[in-house]
């Protein structure tokens, strides 16, 4: 039995649209071992059918490797699911690792490969790639179809908390809703926001955060579909020392904030939703 665990993530970090990604201590753990026939156990039903995409990670990572067999694996799952914090990114690196750590033997796959294998099953690469290399990380798919990513460090003088509601969303309905074309000047601010974020994430300077945070692409479009977006976003933002930014597609809203008790001072019970407030820490 092998047990190992897979961090939950926030993609986007506002203008990096399917590109930025961070990751959290806050973690899937999954134990896993050889059998003759696939079981998964300690999760919703609904994922424990062959075509789920722990499986589905499975097989293309043992495609790769040459080899056959099949797996056991018991979910001690932690990550909120369909709320924005990448909980499908951990459970298909996770099926990606089953393979390499039970078959792989002497010729483990790299992690790149594994971030090839992974991002190509879910899509797009923000997600996967902190989950696989921790910290902040900027990626994207090139011209080739393979895809690409470097790991930035995040300074320890901010705080993150995931604000997570009591309903989901779906993320296939949160690209849909985005438009097929976009203004210059909007596309113009978030690129030149985007690598500002990046700055500003790694110094820690707030100020620049605030200035850099705003994006033209799906906030403004995706908050529609967040309960209480507006309100709680006027209560974390009203006196500077605090930033709110949609983890991933949503609903989980993510507070980025100077002071390491701010969770402390959230206040949410007249929102129309239950939201849980909850501390993250950045996984290096
Ligand atoms: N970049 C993706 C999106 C993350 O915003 O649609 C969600 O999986």
């Amino acid at each position: 039995m092998i047990k190992f665990k897979i961090p939950a993530t926030s993609a986007n970090l506002g203008p990096g649209f399917d590109c930025l990604g961070l990751a959290y201590t806050l973690s899937n753990t999954y134990k896993v071992e050889k059998a003759k026939k696939m079981l998964i156990e300690g999760c919703d039903k609904k994922f424990t059918k062959s075509d789920n995409v722990f499986n589905r990670a499975f097989l293309a990572t043992m495609k790769v490797l040459k080899k056959k067999g099949s797996y056991h694996v018991h979910y001690e799952p932690t990550i909120p699911t369909s709320r924005g914090l990448g909980s499908s990114a951990s459970v298909i690196v996770a099926g990606c690792m089953t393979a390499n750590l039970l078959y792989g033997g002497k010729r483990k796959l790299s992690k790149d490969k594994i971030f090839q294998i992974a991002s190509r099953i879910e899509g797009h690469p923000d997600n996967v790639a902190p989950a696989i290399y921790g910290g902040l990380t900027a990626s994207t798919k090139l011209d080739n179809g393979t895809f690409y990513t470097s790991k930035f460090i995040v300074s320890s003088k901010l705080h993150f908390t995931a604000l997570i509601p009591d309903f989901t969303t779906s993320t296939e309905k949160a690209r849909k809703i985005l438009p097929k074309v976009y203004k210059k000047s909007d596309a113009v601010s978030t690129i030149s926001h985007s690598i500002l974020m990046t700055k500003a994430l790694q110094s820690g300077d707030f100020n620049l955060l605030k200035n850099a945070k705003v994006d033209f692409i799906h906030e403004p479009y995706r908050k529609k579909l967040i309960k209480d977006y507006e309100y709680i976003k006027k209560k974390i933002e009203k006196d500077g020392d605090a930033i709110l930014l949609i983890s991933g597609s949503g609903p989980t809203l993510l507070v980025i904030s100077k002071d390491s008790n701010f969770y402390k001072k959230i206040n949410l019970k007249n929102a129309k939703a239950k939201w849980e407030v909850r501390k993250l820490e950045i996984k290096k």
